[in-house]
């Protein structure tokens, strides 16, 4: 290898060791950390986040990228490098750019901001009191704008913001995608509302902890999730996060008289999980910038696929039903294998994200997109939130929130800033079924392997083409390349209409 580049992935390696520590620091902070504690781990972690920045910041890194050819217009290098290398110039262009394009007085500045805001954000939810939050929110939008502008000086504010979660995505692009999905899912919405509603009251039966610790271990087991190289624990919100190459972790909750939650949460992480621990894009690129995700919305497509396409999947269930049954230790006494399929995948249009099912999420997504999109735009003021988001839920969703505590003031990301994360989240659904309808393709035999418990093959199809190259790819050039076309929320559509007319019948 180029002695410059391997330099440059030296420096890196020494930066993801501080992000690792901090990770460490994060995890515990979550799952363990003694109350009274937070103080001191709050120095603790901002000074690991200082090192971190400072790693990443160095002067040498920006002196090799350059010499390696590498900078903002030509990201890729030397065209004498060879593909991966070529690669990795991008990942650490783009990252080197976001760690020193923004002046210090502006990350101090978005700092303070941020931490007041949240705070004031907090409060205002629990008064549901948007007047409160307003100038926070006004604040958040220009230094938004001004993150924006300092990134991408020449391009519009909003796409700049986008690319910093979904690289190589636009305002456009997304529009194009979530405007047929819309009206996609309010047809299917209407054909499901016309249909009884499922009664899944049997799965609020009361099922102890230590029950539901045990479904989550099996389950984890089930789905190949090597324990020698990660564990599970408990955590108010589930999250899975990387403390090291081998040390892959994931969080669940335990909701006694809603199990359901614990079962789906862990299989979520799980595939979090898996896709962190599959990414190798070579031994010259360990723990280096190219051995991360491609992006949020990849990484939520992983998640959704277990969850959803397989672990939702009456085929998934079969062979596994009378085990499930057992361990949930009465809880599903007489509801068959076929009660229990449509109940955990009722569809029922409700005020909160979070808490939406696979059918109504992405119009809360769109919801949110439309909005942020217009707030940076600045055609939408912030006065005027609250009345556009009531309008919208109830053209989307038939819905009026009775306050903006269950409206506009559920998220935190606002707050925080973060404007154009929100539309990953429905983007890794789309992604999520488009590479199923791929593995099909290539492994005709997928549904009957899941409904053999031999989940090997679906995992080997994600290694080789979505888990392993990292982030050597944008997005959107690695679903091409899985796949043979763009993102088409086409699959995601026929896959939701496929099975919800089994779910209600129609
Ligand atoms: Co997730």
């Amino acid at each position: 290898m180029n002695k410059d580049l391997a330099r440059l992935a030296e420096l890196d390696r020494g930066r993801c060791l501080v992000a690792h520590i901090g990770a460490l620091l994060g995890w515990d902070q979550e799952a363990f950390l003694p109350s009274a504690g937070i103080e001191e781990r709050s120095e603790q972690l901002a000074l690991i986040q200082t090192l971190e920045h400072e790693k990443a910041t160095s002067p040498e890194i920006g002196e090799l990228l350059a010499r390696l050819g590498s900078t903002t217009e030509t990201p890729l290098g030397a065209a004498a490098l060879g593909p991966m290398e070529r690669a990795y110039l991008r990942v650490a262009r783009r990252e080197y750019d976001k760690a020193t394009k923004l002046p210090a007085e502006l990350v101090a500045e978005l700092a303070r901001a941020i931490s007041l805001s949240q705070a004031a954000w907090a409060e205002a939810r629990r008064r549901s009191d948007f007047s409160a939050f307003a100038p926070h929110l006004e604040k958040m939008v220009g230094l938004s704008r001004r993150v924006a502008s300092c990134l991408g000086p020449d391009r519009r504010p909003y796409d700049v913001l986008l690319d910093l979660y979904e690289p190589g995505s636009t305002e456009e692009s997304v529009a194009a995608v979530f405007s047929s999905l819309r009206s996609d899912l309010s047809s299917l919405l209407d054909k499901i509302r016309g249909r009884p509603q499922v009664d899944d009251s049997a799965l609020h039966r009361n099922c102890p902890a230590a029950r539901q610790a045990e479904l989550s271990a099996w389950l984890m087991d089930v789905l190949a999730y090597d324990r020698s190289r990660g564990r599970l624990d408990t955590t108010a919100h589930p999250f899975t996060t990387t403390l090291g190459r081998d040390d892959v972790r994931i969080t669940t909750r335990y909701i006694e008289n809603y199990f359901p939650s614990s079962i789906f949460s862990t299989i979520h992480e799980t595939g979090h999980a898996l896709y962190e621990l599959g990414i190798d894009p070579g031994p010259a690129f360990v723990r280096t910038r190219l051995s991360e995700a491609a992006s949020m919305a990849v990484h939520e497509s992983q998640s959704r696929l277990w969850e959803n396409l397989v672990g939702r999947s009456l085929g998934f269930w079969k062979l596994k039903y009378d085990r499930l049954v057992r361990l949930t230790g009465g809880c599903l006494d007489g509801v068959g294998l076929d009660a229990f399929f449509r109940g955990v995948n009722k569809v029922e249009p409700s005020l909160i994200r979070t808490e939406a099912d696979e059918v109504t999420y992405a119009l809360h997504v769109i919801l949110r997109f439309e909005l942020e999109s217009r707030l940076i735009a600045g055609t939408l003021a912030v006065k005027d939130v609250p009345e556009a988001w009531n309008a919208k839920m109830k053209e989307l969703l038939g819905l009026v929130p009775p306050d903006d505590a269950r409206g506009c003031l559920q998220d935190i990301h606002w707050s925080m800033g973060s404007f154009g994360y929100f539309p990953s989240y429905a983007l890794g659904n789309l992604y999520a079924s488009q590479f199923w309808t791929a593995m099909k393709a290539s492994i005709p035999a997928i549904d009957r392997e899941v409904e053999a418990g031999n989940h090997a093959a679906a995992l080997a199809w994600l290694r080789e083409h979505v888990h392993r190259p990292g982030a050597a790819y944008l997005p959107g050039e690695l679903v091409e390349r899985a796949t043979g076309a763009p993102l088409d929320a086409r699959h995601f559509v026929a896959y939701l209409n496929g099975k919800y007319a089994a779910v209600y019948g129609f």
